[in-house]
């Protein structure tokens, strides 16, 4: 026989069928006795009677079971139109418990069992309805961007982790190369090299779907690896990335959460400047009810300034970072009055959170070379981290330029979720750790030696 979901079941009246799953509840009641059992798509109510009962007692709550038994229409008075298959139960005929689960060191679906607890366990956290939900709308969001940017000629190109530090602001995290001892190899901050380089191989419509490593320390809204949907267009302007932007974010909304409510039908453009003057910051919530969590308020806030200034380093460096492209009027005198000078930069905000961050990039090696130098880099650093993207750009790079959205935090606020850990399958904890796997830990002498290694006590 073959088997059958929890969503098919009640077209099944009458008819033998066999299912497979969880044991979610057992309940006992003498003569007879119910389990609850969960699939993929839900729960189906099956009926232990007579010879069976013996059977069923063995059956703890979480364990796997596969039945056979016959669909019965449920008596009006017991229908239960919370369980996707509840117009129906099932008369067991047999039953074979494939394995026996422990009890549970938390109780499932429950928000109020410590999140440390629910990450070491979270194979079973993700047996809960709402994690289990999150992860399956997770993919339904990433397919729609897939066929998004598919349907607009963009390619998905993978592109190094293993690689060499990209600044983008935070500390990296360091691979030590066994290859060469002493040496290191940095996961990437972002793509954002690799995909400039791309621009100057010819793709020049590139986007991915791409993990990115930043040491920091894991607040709310932050995770030390990350998602990224990030987007490269050559021969582009601000408002072509923009409205690409904005037809993505609205298509997803209509798409796959038609029951919230937009604030603006479109998504608006802010200056900075008047973010910062009416709103006090660069990521203005402009809900009209910030009560209401099923209304959504993207913002593109533009016209950021160039630099800002690094006080404990007494220096100017990137706002955003430093392959932004100073906007046309600037070009030129941008080191003269680096407090106005303004950048072809913009963000994506949603309800309040910075969700995503682009520019228009530098493609003219000498603004490049002022830009890096105004920053405080010297010739030989400069060439030593950047002397690659420079070289390229002497072979004919076209203008262009992209955006990066951080889908974690776009997914948190879609979802409805107080936590950026609520959306990944395998989350760090606020201090960084993986506390199912227990990472970091040590590591044997020998890998040590190997790598040319040796740890101070
Ligand atoms: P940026 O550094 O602004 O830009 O990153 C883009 C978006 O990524 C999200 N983000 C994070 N999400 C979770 N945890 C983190 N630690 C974290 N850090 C950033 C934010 C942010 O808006 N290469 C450029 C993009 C470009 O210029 O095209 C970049 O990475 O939502």
């Amino acid at each position: 026989m073959q088997r059958i979901l929890s969503s098919e079941v009640k077209d099944q009246v009458g008819q033998s069928v066999l299912m497979r799953g969880w044991a979610q509840t057992v309940r006992d009641h003498a003569k007879v006795a119910f389990i609850d059992l969960r699939d993929r798509k839900g729960l189906t109510q099956l009926v232990f009677t007579g010879n069976m009962l013996e059977e069923v007692r063995k059956v703890t709550p979480e364990s796997v079971i596969t039945i056979e038994g016959k669909v019965a229409e449920r008596p009006q008075s017991l229908v239960n139109i919370n369980i996707i298959s509840g117009t129906v139960e099932i008369q067991v005929e047999k039953l074979t418990i494939e394995s026996i689960a422990k009890t549970l060191p938390m109780p499932l679906d429950d928000r109020t069992v410590s999140e440390d607890i629910r990450l070491k366990y979270r194979y079973l956290d993700i047996r809960s309805k709402k994690m289990a939900e999150n992860l399956r709308l997770r993919h339904k969001m990433n397919n729609l961007i897939r066929e998004h940017f598919t349907s607009h000629d963009f390619a998905e190109i993978e592109t190094p982790y293993i690689s060499k530090s990209t600044p983008e602001g935070a500390r990296d995290y360091l691979v030590p190369a066994r290859i060469a001892p002493g040496m290191f190899y940095a996961l990437p901050q972002s793509p954002q090299q690799y995909k400039q380089l791309l621009m100057v191989a010819g793709m020049e419509r590139y986007f991915q779907i791409v993990r990115c490593f930043r040491d920091e320390d894991a607040r709310g809204d932050r995770q030390p690896e990350f998602t990224q949907l990030d987007v490269e267009m050559s021969f582009t302007s601000p408002e072509e990335i923009l409205a690409l932007t904005e037809e993505l974010v609205l298509d997803l909304v209509k798409k796959l959460f038609p029951e919230k409510t937009l604030t603006t039908p479109n998504v608006p453009r802010i200056s900075f400047k008047e973010a910062m003057e009416k709103y006090g910051n660069d990521r203005p919530d402009m809900r009209k009810d910030t009560s209401n969590d099923d209304e959504l308020a993207f913002a593109f806030v533009v016209d950021f300034p160039l630099f800002e200034w690094k006080e404990s380093e007494k220096r100017w460096d990137a706002t955003h970072h430093p392959f932004t492209s100073p906007a046309p009027e600037w070009e030129d005198n941008f080191e003269k009055h680096p407090e106005k000078a303004i950048a072809l930069q913009y963000d994506l905000v949603l309800n309040g959170s910075e969700i995503g961050g682009g520019s228009i990039r530098i493609h003219k090696p000498d603004v490049q070379g002022r830009i890096f130098e105004f920053m405080g880099h010297t010739k030989e650093g400069i060439q030593d981290k950047f002397g690659h993207l420079l070289e390229a750009f002497e072979y004919g790079v076209p203008p262009h330029g992209g955006i990066a959205l951080g889908l974690d935090r776009m997914y948190t606020i879609l979802l409805k979720e107080q936590s950026i850990r609520d959306v990944i399958a395998f989350a760090k904890s606020g201090d960084g750790r993986d506390l199912m796997m227990n990472a970091p830990s040590e590591v044997d002498e020998s890998q040590l030696k190997e790598l040319g290694l040796k740890l101070i006590k």
